[in-house]
């Protein structure tokens, strides 16, 4: 059966700070989804980690539907309601435009889909990351899908040897979508080029060059780039198949275990390890540090099976403290050189301003 897997994810209001959405909050989107969406939908879950929620569906409506993304829309201002009447902290934060139009793409929440022709068994992992940005997922993907030191099918499976076609956005380019396709391993350097900087260049997808299915797709929004200030860090969500032609579920995840640095964490503007967190697992150190949580699912005929928590296995508690560590190394050196983003990510803040009356203030010192 062809489906298709959405998901849609927003940031419309939290308790305490930017911790985590209320239990209200996400019964107000999941009754939403729940009775809008019967006739459109074969399936949703619903979804938080730190202060965003997501909404995972599966439908045939293919991707980029009017009516899927409509469905999420509302029920986000759905949840905003809620959020309003409990006086929950940024009501309605991520959405940036007063009222829908076609596609929430550009209108503050993100969003991967992918179309494919169901496998008869159809592993797939749903990632979600808080204060953080989509390129936090470059470094992950790279090494699962590119990389032997991870992925030993590489080696190991005829399956997969044939390697993966990377799409690329570049996000700072805001006049439409513009991409790179590269194929590894024969790209391998030019791709590693460009992932490096994980504020322009980011994983929109992935396909296996066996078979041209596609593998991985990321939401790749940037909020600063649609309201033209910081209004929140964007939060991306992915969505990565395994099994057979694709890499191992444990594959794919045996890059979290570096927990590399991000940007994000407090005002999206400092670097942290991202921390690979159990599901609905919330914020606090530093409005932080910069999370992921991974749910395993499998889906037949659209319909999914429960969720498992990738994260919440013990080997993950070990990272959980060697991203404290890292945290707290870097947390130490306070906003000074590379504890900060860089002055790009910045330019969205108040730090451009300070400069500039700074600049006025600078004066050539007369050669004697
Ligand atoms: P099983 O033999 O348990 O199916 O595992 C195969 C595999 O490839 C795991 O990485
Ligand atoms: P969120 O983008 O998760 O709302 O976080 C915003 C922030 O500035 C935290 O300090
Ligand atoms: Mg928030
Ligand atoms: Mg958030």
């Amino acid at each position: 059966m062809k489906i298709t897997l959405s998901v849609i994810k927003a940031d419309v209001g939290s308790v305490g700070g930017h911790e985590t959405p209320s239990k209200e909050l996400v019964i107000a989107i999941e009754n939403h989804v729940k009775t809008e969406g019967k006739r459109l939908l074969i399936d949703y879950k619903i979804f938080h980690t730190g202060d965003d929620t997501a909404i995972l569906m599966t439908h045939t409506q293919g991707v980029d539907s009017q009516d899927i993304h409509k469905l999420a829309w509302d029920a986000f201002v759905a949840g905003t309601a809620v959020a309003k009447e409990q006086g929950l902290y940024g009501a309605g934060q991520d959405l940036l435009k007063d009222a829908f139009s076609g596609n929430v793409r550009g209108m503050g929440p993100g969003s991967c889909e992918m179309e494919f022709e169901e496998r008869p068994a159809e592993p797939f992992i749903l990632f979600a990351a808080d204060k953080t940005d989509p390129g936090a997922f470059n470094y992950p993907l790279y090494r699962g899908f590119a990389d032997p030191f991870h992925n030993a099918g590489l080696l190991l499976s005829s399956d997969i040897a044939k390697g993966f076609e990377f799409t690329v956005m570049d996000v700072n380019y805001t006049e439409g979508d513009r991409i790179i396709k590269l194929n590894v391993p024969e790209e391998a350097y030019d791709l590693a080029v460009l992932l490096r900087d994980p504020e322009h260049y980011v994983i929109e997808s992935i396909k296996s060059r066996d078979t041209g299915e596609q593998a991985a797709a990321v939401s790749t929004s940037r909020l600063h780039n649609i309201a033209g200030k910081y209004t929140g860090k964007d939060d991306p969500v992915a969505l990565v198949r395994s099994q057979k032609q694709f890499p191992s579920t444990g594959e794919i995840l045996s890059p979290y275990a570096t927990a590399h640095y991000v940007v994000g964490d407090n005002r999206g503007s400092h670097v942290v390890a991202l921390m690979p967190c159990k599901l609905g697992a919330m914020i606090s150190f530093f409005d932080g540090p910069a999370i992921v949580t991974a749910a395993g699912i499998c889906v037949h005929n659209g319909k999914f099976t429960e969720a498992i928590d990738l994260f919440e296995q013990p080997f993950w508690d070990m990272i959980r403290m060697k991203a404290s560590e890292k945290t707290y190394a870097i947390r130490e050196q306070g906003f000074f050189g590379a504890a900060m983003a860089p002055m790009e990510e910045l330019e969205y803040t108040g730090v451009v301003e300070r400069i500039a009356q700074l600049d006025k203030k600078f004066s050539l010192r007369k050669k004697s």
